[in-house]
């Protein structure tokens, strides 16, 4: 009998559920898109429990689209929205506070007091992380400080927190398993990546009570099982990342110096640093790239907040045009947006400008500047920031990166992909399976039921789809992209 393995990938706009096959191959996909709440400027809100009662259904679905039961599924594997965070009950199972998403800015004066008293350098070494509202200390700390009796409760040992990932693994074994991978944990803000264990400094620093925490384990790992009754069988779950290291896993960037660059609700390049920790002198993130048998892989990061989301607000916001697809139709059929460019710092700016405070803006309009132009300078607006963390990442790097791989939402679109080419200079493969996030942690799951023993046998995998190879001149490489900083700059308000 074959097996197959269950990927959940809870994502900022959506979940989706997708059944793999042994060999990496999608056999169905079952999909939701997830309501965003945005109570005020700058926060960003998930409900927890939608987040949870979509998932169980999408897994129910998926298993009927296949015509699979429970025991022809060899693990379920958790990739996830990483930073979110969520505090729930740890007898009712009830969320005390709505998931306070990666995105949300409320605790940006707070991360501004920590780099003022001088904690950057202590947190940096500490997590590799720096200091910005974007990871989740700092929104644990705001939920403790904010719901009512939180902090007693969480001090009595009531409440537990958890990373997306966590939140579901617990709703799964039915509060059987409280716990998180190394990769959701680096994301934390209080995790020690050298030492691999939350850091008593770190809790102190941002008050928060231990007990909270849920415990670490590998990203291939005996996570617990599913609540009996919840499937026809009860089923192991086996694999846990979050979604950006599982998308590099998908990508089967295992050897140091691999990159790869995701496009969903935001964009992310991680780039395979090896078995040492890198120290970026570009504001990059050092994280962990997985945790495998106790060895931990390190990798470099740059995060951009808004890549998809910018495509969405043209269409859902401003009504621009009704498919996603459009936008690509739109972008072909221009062919200058004549010095437009959309900065889309909606959220604020992450790497390498870091600055909560700036907001989005679109600059060069002329009495001629239409709905084409606009479209297209959101897209290209992805390709910037991309090349705003290539750049950071070279100046980090020993050797040129030559190559990028790419995959998400976005990376379907044929003209941002070469646009990307263009604006970047190097080569852009993108692989025969998008669904990278999903199939990254599927292969942990093979990993733990010893379908396959490394991760050479992973990476024979991999195949390439369709590469795309620059072909602008130099000069006009230079002044697109010369244009984009210059928007940048008057959008910074901390530079
Ligand atoms: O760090 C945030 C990231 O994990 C969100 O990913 O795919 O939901 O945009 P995505």
């Amino acid at each position: 009998m074959v097996s197959y393995i269950l990927s959940i990938d809870q994502g900022t706009t959506s979940t989706r559920v997708i059944i793999f096959d042994p060999l990496g191959h999608p056999i169905t996909t079952a999909q939701k898109t997830m309501e965003q709440s945005f109570p005020k400027d700058g926060w960003v809100e998930h409900d927890p429990h939608e987040i949870w009662s979509t998932t169980l259904a999408l897994c129910q679905q998926a298993l009927k689209q296949a015509h699979l039961k429970g025991e022809s599924i060899i693990g379920i594997g958790i990739t996830n929205q990483r930073e979110t965070t969520i505090v729930w009950d740890k007898l009712t199972g009830k969320a005390i506070y709505p998931a306070i998403v990666w995105q949300d800015r409320r605790t940006a004066d707070y991360c501004q007091s920590l780099k003022e008293a001088g904690y950057e350098q202590q947190v940096l070494s500490k997590t590799g992380l720096l200091i910005d509202p974007y990871f989740s200390a700092t929104k644990l700390r705001w939920i403790l400080d904010n719901v009512p009796n939180a902090r007693t409760k969480a001090c009595k040992g009531e409440l537990l927190f958890g990373t997306v990932d966590s939140f579901l693994l617990w709703n799964l074994t039915g509060g059987q398993s409280h716990y998180t991978d190394a990769t959701n944990a680096a994301r934390t803000m209080l995790f020690n990546i050298h030492e691999q264990s939350w850091d008593n400094d770190l809790l102190a620093l941002f008050d928060i009570p231990e007990a909270l925490l849920p415990t670490v384990l590998d990203c291939a790992a005996e996570f617990g099982h599913t609540q009996n009754g919840m499937f026809d069988c009860q089923i192991p779950i086996l694999g846990i990342a979050g979604d950006q290291q599982s998308a590099l896993i998908g990508q089967a960037c295992f050897n140091e110096g691999m990159v790869k660059s995701t496009y969903g609700t935001g964009c992310f390049m991680i780039k395979n640093t090896g078995t040492e920790p890198v120290i970026s002198k570009n504001r990059l993130l050092t994280t962990i790239a997985y945790r495998l048998q106790g060895k931990t892989t390190y990798a470099l990061e740059g995060s951009i907040f808004v890549a998809g989301a910018t495509v969405q607000w043209l269409r859902d916001g401003l009504k621009l045009f009704a498919n996603t697809s459009d936008a690509e139709l739109i972008a072909e059929s221009t062919p200058d947006t004549r010095g437009v460019y959309l900065v889309p710092a909606f959220t604020g700016l992450g790497a390498p400008y870091w600055d909560p405070k700036a907001r989005g803006a679109i600059f060069g309009l002329t009495r001629d500047t239409g709905i084409q132009e606009i479209v297209t300078a959101g897209l290209e607006s992805v390709c910037y920031q991309t090349c705003d963390l290539l750049l950071a990442m070279q100046e980090d790097s020993a050797s040129p990166l030559t190559t990028l791989r790419v995959d998400g939402g976005m990376a379907i679109n044929n003209w941002l992909m070469q646009f990307l080419a263009d604006i970047l200079n190097i080569t852009v493969e993108r692989p025969v399976t998008n669904e990278t996030t999903a199939l990254g942690v599927a292969w942990l799951v093979t990993l733990q039921a010893n379908i396959y023993q490394s991760l050479d046998e992973i990476a024979s995998h991999w195949s390439l789809q369709r590469c795309f190879t620059p072909v602008i001149a130099e000069d006009k490489r230079q002044q697109l992209y010369n244009g984009w900083l210059k928007a940048v700059e008057r959008v910074c308000l901390t530079q």
